[in-house]
């Protein structure tokens, strides 16, 4: 099978692109770059059913040849990205998104919207089945992300209502593991930035806010089920363990042995209180459920992030930056 990945040059895109091309399928990686890097996928390169194509999709684009499916997963996805790219944030959620369907639609591929968590806001209801509409603020610092890919998922609809498409929405919750970049703003970077660099550890609030942490391997093994299936979603994918802020933390220190203190920030504005996906849907659907434990898949990261040591910038204090995903 060919599938076209739009941001496929980012942390999950490029876990992704080398997961289809290990079961065989070509693939056609799309990227601009604007917070991914070519070096993510430049070791796919030698392969032959491989295509790295630096392009904007919020401007049409088309890939020669028959196409069974399109990954749409080209978004800036950490808060200090798009708080960087508001309006990049906004375009490829609303042009980049009907470009990819627009694309799909005359393909006749599967088309998979990569959607988010943040589509349910600062949640009132816990954990989050699919069928909450969430708790979003349109006008906050984080509503250029939410409500893009809130939009984004109206459209897909709209086009599987309208149009027939063959589509699929997953609600990806937070995704760690390795390539993801130390400085992304996301709590897990951070902690494990601060930590293998004996810096304390910048927790917001009090850190009794509380997330789900689901490992990249789980996380793309749960989108090509997506992709294989007929499954319109809502889908959600994430790891239903729930941890506070303050116990990620600790396993971090843990798994690190790192000397490191926790220094606490006040907590930025809209900073959801507490985050869980139902995971009932994708069982039933895709047969999907994750399984490799947080301190695990800590290790994992760390023992990547340890042999890319070298890489690490040493100046600046990103620190002081209140953002944490
Ligand atoms: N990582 C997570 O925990 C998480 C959680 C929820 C949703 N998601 C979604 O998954 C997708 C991938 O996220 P990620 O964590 O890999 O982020 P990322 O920033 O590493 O990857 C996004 C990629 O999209 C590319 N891109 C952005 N705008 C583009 C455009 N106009 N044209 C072409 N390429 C463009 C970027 O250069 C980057 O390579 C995003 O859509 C994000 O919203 C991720």
């Amino acid at each position: 099978m060919k599938v076209v990945v739009t941001g496929g040059g980012g942390f999950l895109g490029s876990h992704l692109c080398e997961a289809l091309l290990y079961r065989g399928d070509t693939v056609w990686c799309l990227d601009n770059f604007c917070t991914g890097a070519p070096k993510n996928v430049t070791h796919l390169l030698p392969e032959p059913r491989f295509r790295l194509v630096s392009c904007d999709v919020t401007e049409p684009f088309d890939v020669p040849g028959p196409v069974h499916a399109v990954a749409h997963l080209a978004s800036p996805a950490s808060p200090p990205d798009y708080h960087r790219l508001p309006l990049e944030t906004l375009s490829v959620g609303s042009r980049g998104t009907e470009n990819a369907l627009r694309f799909a639609l005359r393909r006749g591929a599967r088309f998979l919207l990569a959607s988010t968590s943040e589509a349910y806001g600062d949640p009132e209801v816990h954990p989050q089945p699919e069928d909450y509409w969430g708790h979003v603020n349109p006008v906050g610092p984080r509503s250029v992300y939410d409500e893009a890919k809130r939009y984004a998922e109206a459209l897909t609809t709209a086009y599987r209502r309208s149009l027939g498409a063959n589509t699929g929405i997953v609600r990806i919750f937070n995704t760690y593991g390795p390539r993801m970049r130390p400085h992304d703003g996301r709590v897990v970077s951070t902690f494990l930035r601060q930590a293998l660099a004996e810096r304390p550890l910048t927790v917001f609030g009090d850190g009794s806010q509380t997330r789900s942490f689901c490992y990249v391997d789980d996380l793309v093994r749960g989108l090509t089920a997506m992709l294989d299936s007929c499954s319109e979603g809502p889908v959600n994918l994430g790891n239903p363990g729930e941890f506070t802020v303050r116990e990620l933390a600790d396993l971090v220190l843990k798994v690190t042995g790192s000397p490191s203190s926790v220094e606490y920030r006040p907590l930025p504005v809209d900073d959801p209180c507490r985050r869980r996906p139902v995971i009932d849907r994708a069982r039933a659907e895709l047969g999907w459920s994750p399984t490799v434990p947080l301190e695990e898949g800590l290790r994992r990261t760390v023992a990547w992030s340890r042999s890319r040591a070298a890489d690490r910038p040493a100046t600046a204090d990103p620190d002081r930056k209140p953002v944490q995903v």
